[in-house]
């Protein structure tokens, strides 16, 4: 019966692709609701047989066990330790944990926080005795995430179970509530009647009518208070990336429905300190209604869009100043306009109820504001300091005199960019190739040691990116890949948006920014060697519990589908075995690191399977694949 009431919900479009997801879908239901009394917690483990009749019974479930892991309210004390009976599991409230985004915690820093510039919606790490050390539970009844690409438009209403943006943006076609899912018609507050057709209208503004983005240049894309990310979701058919990031705020959990559709997006908010991206990194920035207030504090907020800007990089502004004349419209609009001209931007187009600026390379116009005081031109400014915790400066960096040396080429070609900025830390492009083709040749290796059906997979974290071959790799799939520079490694971060690749700097002795349960699979090639010497705060335990928060649980095992009907007789599974597969974290690294953690992997409920892989100097390094078991509080 599930499963026939849920194939309503779908149109019949691309038939055998939902179909498949459908009945992945019917196999989801049941292991949400497998947990039945609230008593202790379980895991899955042996497979169990069952007698297949209806559509319903044909689903074969897993067993599963008692664990001895506790369920308790657990903080981090120094010297760390783990209770013999496992981890400890925090308690079913804390599902949506995000301890740098924690509102309990943040509420006793508003005294001294600058609410006028909403700086309580920046990270705010509590101090390592306030942070929890438990493991992150599943909400009750969660599923096993949709796959992509249906997941663009529908996710499981259970997983993220908040109706404030449905109640609040349905009239906006953001999203709908639809028996047991999210259902999202792909509209923004600009684009109610769908993101292509204004996509197309952009183009169109940027190219006088005659192209569309990509014509006009556009390869990546920075989404402001980006919603649900469905600007983004709509991108993605041109090969453009999209940076989607919006706070945690009012509009409860967009980002977190964000990842839960599979589309790339972070928390963050644009506030007092510069975002955590390189300068010059895209082609376009991008507010729909994006509640930032751009006009406010001598526009210092539009100097940073001028920071992460590419030379004539695009500002696209859908609100209300642009083509409203009520309220204090007009002057907001007058305030902008006299902003960006200081800033040498020009309005090449203003229309329906979009605007566009282009970020010049006018450095005379630069040069003659900044000597009528209607601009300041910053001190030369190290690019290579990662932006990471770095207060705004109410400045723009003067453009250089001669034309910008590297003109980027479009995707699939801007992947091969050698980037420039790579040369000042010492990668020739001889160590550049080596490392694309060593990268080529360890992602097959991880494909076929996880064994694993390629479309299983969607969204990826590299923690420890380099010059992010590993996401060339994968480019071929249908996956994204957060790429993640440590803020204490050499800079390549820029070089990795030179490739038209998407990223983060941060530092992984402090949480990330996103939900729980929101990667498929963490990558992180010597990152424990890296931190290894960062003190008692930040310990190997704590970057592993930092990974199992982010990382989604995997399928449950082994199930399967048997005497299907006349209809579904032609329903390929997945996967060889009938498996839903993710949570993976692929560890590689030195050998008592390794070591170290095959010690620690079962507290924290993770499998592991050991490999040798051989490093770039062709010795061999270990390679552990740990999956995250499907457990629930019940
Ligand atoms: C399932 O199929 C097998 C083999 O085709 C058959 O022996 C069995 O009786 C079927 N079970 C049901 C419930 O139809
Ligand atoms: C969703 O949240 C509501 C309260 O906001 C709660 O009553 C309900 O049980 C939750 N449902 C699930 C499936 O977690
Ligand atoms: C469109 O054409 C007009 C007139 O030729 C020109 O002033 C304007 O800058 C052009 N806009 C763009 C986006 O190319
Ligand atoms: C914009 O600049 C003009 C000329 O300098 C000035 O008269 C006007 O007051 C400014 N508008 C706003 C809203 O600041
Ligand atoms: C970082 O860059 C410097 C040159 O600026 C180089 O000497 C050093 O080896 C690099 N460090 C790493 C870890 O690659």
């Amino acid at each position: 019966m599930g499963g026939f009431v849920l194939s309503s919900a779908f149109d019949s479009k691309s038939g055998q692709l939902i179909l498949v997801t459908l009945l992945i879908m019917v196999a989801s239901f049941y292991t949400g609701t497998l947990f039945g009394n609230k008593s202790a917690i379980y895991v899955q483990q042996t497979p169990l047989e069952s007698s297949p009749a209806s559509f319903n019974q044909c689903l074969i479930l897993a067993g599963y066990s008692k664990i001895t892991n506790k369920v308790a309210l657990t903080f981090r004390r120094t010297p760390l330790s783990i209770p013999e009976t496992g981890m400890n599991v925090c308690p079913l409230n804390y599902n949506e944990y995000i301890p740098c985004h924690d509102i309990s915690y943040i509420k006793g820093l508003l005294p001294n926080l600058d609410i006028s510039k909403k700086e309580e919606l920046e990270r705010h790490c509590p101090p390592i005795d306030k942070r929890l050390f438990c493991l992150v539970p599943p909400p009750e009844d969660y599923k096993l995430p949709i796959r992509w690409p249906t997941s663009r438009d529908y996710v499981w209403r259970s997983n993220v179970n908040h109706t404030h943006l449905a109640d609040v943006k349905g009239g906006q076609n953001w999203v709908h509530e639809k028996d047991k899912l999210w259902w999202f018609p792909g509209g923004g507050t600009h684009f109610k009647h769908g993101a292509t057709e204004y996509i197309q209208r952009l183009g169109n503004m940027m190219t006088n009518q005659t192209g569309d983005l990509l014509s006009a240049g556009v390869v990546q894309v920075l989404d402001v208070g980006c919603g649900v990310a469905s600007f983004s979701a709509y991108l993605l058919p041109m090969d453009i990336q999209t940076m989607s990031f919006a706070p945690k705020d009012g509009h409860e959990n967009q980002i977190q429905f964000a990842l839960e559709r599979g589309i790339g997006a972070m928390i963050s908010a644009l506030s007092t300190k510069q975002l955590p991206f390189p300068t010059n990194s895209f082609e376009m920035v991008h507010c729909s209604r994006c509640r930032v207030d751009w006009h406010a504090n001598d526009g210092i907020l539009l100097k940073e869009v001028d920071r992460v800007l590419r030379p004539n990089g695009y500002f696209v502004y859908s609100a209300p100043p642009a083509y409203r004349k009520d309220k204090d419209y007009p002057m907001i609009w007058d305030k902008l306009m006299n902003l960006t001209s200081a800033m040498c931007w020009k309005l090449i187009a203003r229309q329906v109820q979009t605007a566009i600026w282009i970020k010049t390379e006018d450095r005379s116009c630069q040069l003659q504001n900044a000597e009528q005081k209607l601009l300041n031109i910053c001190d030369a400014v190290d690019d290579s300091q990662p932006s990471w915790k770095i207060p705004l400066r109410n400045c723009i960096k003067l453009s250089s005199a001669k034309a910008q040396s590297q003109k980027l080429p479009l995707r699939p070609q801007r992947l091969s960019v050698y980037s420039e900025s790579l040369n000042n830390i010492g990668i020739n492009r001889d160590k550049f190739t080596l490392h694309t083709i060593f990268w080529q040749e360890q992602v097959n290796w991880y494909w076929r040691l996880m064994n694993i059906d390629k479309m299983e997979i969607r969204n990826v974290m590299d923690m420890n990116a380099y010059y992010g071959g590993f996401a060339v790799a994968l480019n071929t799939l249908q996956v994204w890949v957060m790429n993640i520079v440590p803020i204490s490694t050499n800079n390549t971060l820029s070089a990795i948006y030179d490739r038209g690749l998407i990223g983060a700097f941060h530092n992984w002795c402090e949480p990330f920014s996103t939900y729980p349960r929101t990667y498929d699979l963490l990558h992180a090639h010597h990152l424990f060697s890296h931190y290894k010497h960062s003190g008692e705060n930040c310990l190997l335990e704590d970057i592993m519990l930092e990974m199992d928060r982010i990382i989604r649980p995997q399928a449950i095992p082994r199930l399967r589908v048997t005497n299907l009907t006349a209809t579904q007789s032609s329903i390929a599974l997945p996967s060889p075995k009938g498996e839903r597969f993710l949570g993976f974290i692929i560890i590689r690294d030195e050998e008592s690191i390794i070591s170290r953690i095959k010690v620690i992997a079962p507290q924290f409920l993770w499998d592991v399977e050991s490999h040798v892989l051989e490093n770039e100097e062709h010795k061999s390094e270990p390679v552990i694949i740990c999956r995250k078991k499907f457990w629930a509080i019940v």
